[in-house]
């Protein structure tokens, strides 16, 4: 049961939640509203595996070291190992099952897959996130750049080589289809 207090310092009344107690969450999950339960001390990594089914985020140490567990919060990369699932509450949150939201492979994943930077994989879901947050904030990184966002992951299997060919390949790939848009529009507006 909630009982009230009050709020530190403001002499406003505060809602505190019992170790126990249930708690109904809605939030956003790569577009789809979702909601489910969970306790005032769950993390948003355990809230979303085990509550909302999105197995995809991974959980390694729980200690914002490894970076398995990143998503996207409000299009931010996060570790949902560092956040409570009430944290989540009426937020976007997006993980690994959204890249490919029609069965697809999207084009990070599908740069993984050629240039073979996965091998168990473990690691590879919040590197993705990752990636996906980086290159939308840095289109056209450098390979240094791309080694120091990549810094905030552990990967035991790859080196990481393959990771940061996949990641510059697909920031290329991106660069040459903005140039291809940009000439169309302007052949269109000269024939226009
Ligand atoms: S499980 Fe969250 S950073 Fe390792
Ligand atoms: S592919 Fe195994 S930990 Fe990265």
């Amino acid at each position: 049961m909630s009982k009230t207090t009050k709020g530190a310092g403001s002499g406003k009344p505060a809602e505190v939640m019992q170790r126990h107690e249930q708690r109904r969450i809605t939030l956003t999950l790569n577009g789809r509203a979702r909601s489910g339960h969970c306790e005032p001390r769950e993390l948003l990594s355990d809230f979303l595996r085990h509550e909302l089914g999105a197995t995809g985020t991974h959980v390694g140490c729980e200690h914002g070291v490894c970076g398995a567990c990143t998503v996207r919060v409000d299009g931010v990369a996060a570790r949902s190992c560092l956040m409570l699932a009430v944290q989540a509450e009426h937020r976007s949150i997006d993980t690994v099952e959204g890249l490919a939201p029609a069965g697809q492979l999207g084009d990070l994943q599908d740069a993984f897959r050629r240039h073979h930077a996965l091998q168990c994989g473990f690691c590879t879901a919040g590197i993705l996130m990752s990636c996906a947050d980086y290159l939308e904030r840095v289109p056209e990184p450098s390979e240094a750049q791309v080694r120091d966002m990549l810094s905030g992951h552990l990967c035991r299997c790859t080196g990481y080589t393959p990771i940061v060919a996949a990641v510059l390949d697909v920031a290329a790939g991106r660069a040459r289809a903005r140039a291809a848009d940009h000439d169309a529009t302007r052949l269109e507006a000269c024939d226009a």
